[in-house]
């Protein structure tokens, strides 16, 4: 098969076109500098996706709280500097004349323990969030929600004037704009919960902060959950009802993922969004693009590009996705952690499946039978495999090839090595900054 529609640039409603469909979706790096700075390593990660040939990269999430990070080492735009080193940055990563999106988060109650004791949250309870790892949040006051609405729209307002080309809210996940959204993890009595309208109120004005800080002919996109995956949270039908409130919200690009921490649907761990029991009766067929069905409902109903991100493996099912106008981009991410040109090769057609880290590098199941159940296993082999990408992620800044002799196993160690180092190194740059003041 052709890439013939991959290769077809796409105009945005704010005038900007993406000189293709292939989009890479946003792979927190781990690369910062102590500070939150972006680093030499992002930097030169970032020029070689730019010039493996993707029309769209989209940043890893870059934190507008140092207090509230969603991993230590994230970059940071909160007072702290490190605007010289957002240009670098912003430069490589489209040297190709691709175009660059910064993804800008609040991760609330999913920030980690170590980070943040009580994280910020819309409400101060656990619904829906992993047994260990996570302090209890705290609601916030309504100044503390204004206060970050502001900071939303002032990061985006710096990412433009650094160079990016773009900007994306994450509104999936989990975070902060995710977790307004869930009735789990809302159930404030103000205006900023209770019914969908007042939960949604959170992400509006968020957006609404971003477009005004960047202006009408700048790309502002939000990634969004088709749903959260818990019972009796943010759900399919709730998610269509917000599409159409943001309908109304100028939009250039609405990315559909699923799922949060507690249920990671965004990995495909909860079978994506077709009944488990037609899954079982086509468990032979290998599941590709995750949030396909839920694209297909949504289409007529959303008046903005969408992009589909999930589970996109093969060049027939992107094509196929493109070809039916169940979406407008592919969006990818696992695969941009284990090759930087596969995007090029996919576009001249040389090749016809891209790294599938998920299904090639696995854990022995024989191994852990009797010890852990299936879902445990699951997520202990999927954490084992974020642990070989950040590996690689360094690798790949540190200009250096995939580490292909790197096992699954080893992985946790080598990834707890480069993390100690680093948190080292933070610590060290705080003591530095406290002895100077
Ligand atoms: C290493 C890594 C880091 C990620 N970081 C982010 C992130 O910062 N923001 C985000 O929205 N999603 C993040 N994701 C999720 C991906 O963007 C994507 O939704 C998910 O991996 C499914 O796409 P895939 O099947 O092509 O990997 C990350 C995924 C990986 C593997």
């Amino acid at each position: 098969m052709t890439a013939d529609f991959l290769g077809q640039p796409l105009h945005l409603p704010c005038g900007a076109t993406l000189p293709n469909r292939i989009g890479k979706s946003a792979t927190q790096e781990e690369l910062a500098t102590p500070l939150g700075h972006a680093s030499p390593l992002n930097v030169t990660l970032y020029r070689r996706w730019s010039e493996g040939g993707a029309g769209l990269l989209i940043s890893g999430d870059v934190m507008v709280d140092y207090s509230h990070r969603e991993r230590p080492g994230n970059i940071v735009i909160d007072d702290n500097g490190g605007m010289a080193e957002l240009r670098e940055w912003a430069a490589a990563g489209q040297a190709a004349g691709n175009h660059l999106w910064m993804q800008i988060n609040q991760p609330g109650r999913q920030t980690p323990i170590d980070v943040q004791e009580h994280p910020m949250a819309p409400s101060a309870n656990r619904e829906g969030l992993p047994a260990e790892g996570f302090g209890m949040p705290r609601a916030m006051t309504g100044a503390e929600i204004e206060d970050l609405i502001g900071r939303f729209g002032k990061v985006a307002a710096i990412a433009r004037e650094t160079g990016f080309t773009g900007v994306q809210l994450h509104a999936a996940h989990g975070f902060m704009a995710s977790s307004f959204l869930s009735p789990l993890c809302n159930t404030r009595d103000d205006e900023w919960g209770g019914s969908l309208e007042n939960r949604a109120r959170f992400l509006i004005e968020s957006l609404r902060a971003i477009r005004r800080a960047v202006g009408p002919d700048f790309p502002v996109s939000v990634k969004m959950n088709s749903a959260d995956f818990h019972k009796g949270g943010f759900d399919m039908d709730q998610s269509m009802a917000v599409i159409e409130m943001l309908n109304a919200e100028n939009l250039d690009l609405l990315e559909i993922s699923g799922g949060n921490y507690d249920a990671p649907a965004m990995i495909g761990a909860m079978g994506g969004d077709q009944p488990l029991a037609r899954q079982k009766a086509e468990r032979t067929l290998r599941r590709e693009a995750y949030f396909m069905e839920y694209a297909r409902r949504v289409r007529p109903v959303a008046n903005m590009p969408l992009m589909i991100t999930g589970g996109f493996r093969t060049l027939d099912a992107m094509n196929g996705a493109l070809a039916e106008n169940a979406t407008d981009v592919v969006g990818l991410a696992r695969p941009f952690c284990a090759s930087t040109d596969f995007p090029a090769k996919l576009l001249r057609g040389e090749i016809g499946e891209v790294p599938m880290i998920e299904e090639t590098m696995l854990l022995d199941r024989e191994a852990y039978i009797g010890q852990l159940d299936d879902r445990e296993f699951n997520l202990l082999e999927s954490n084992h495999q974020l642990a070989w990408m950040y590996v690689q992620l360094t690798n790949l800044g540190e200009g250096k090839e995939i580490d292909w002799e790197l096992t699954l196993e080893k992985a946790p160690q080598a990834f707890a090595d480069l993390e100690n180092a680093r948190e080292a190194a933070r610590r060290e740059a705080r003591g530095e900054l406290e002895h100077a003041q």
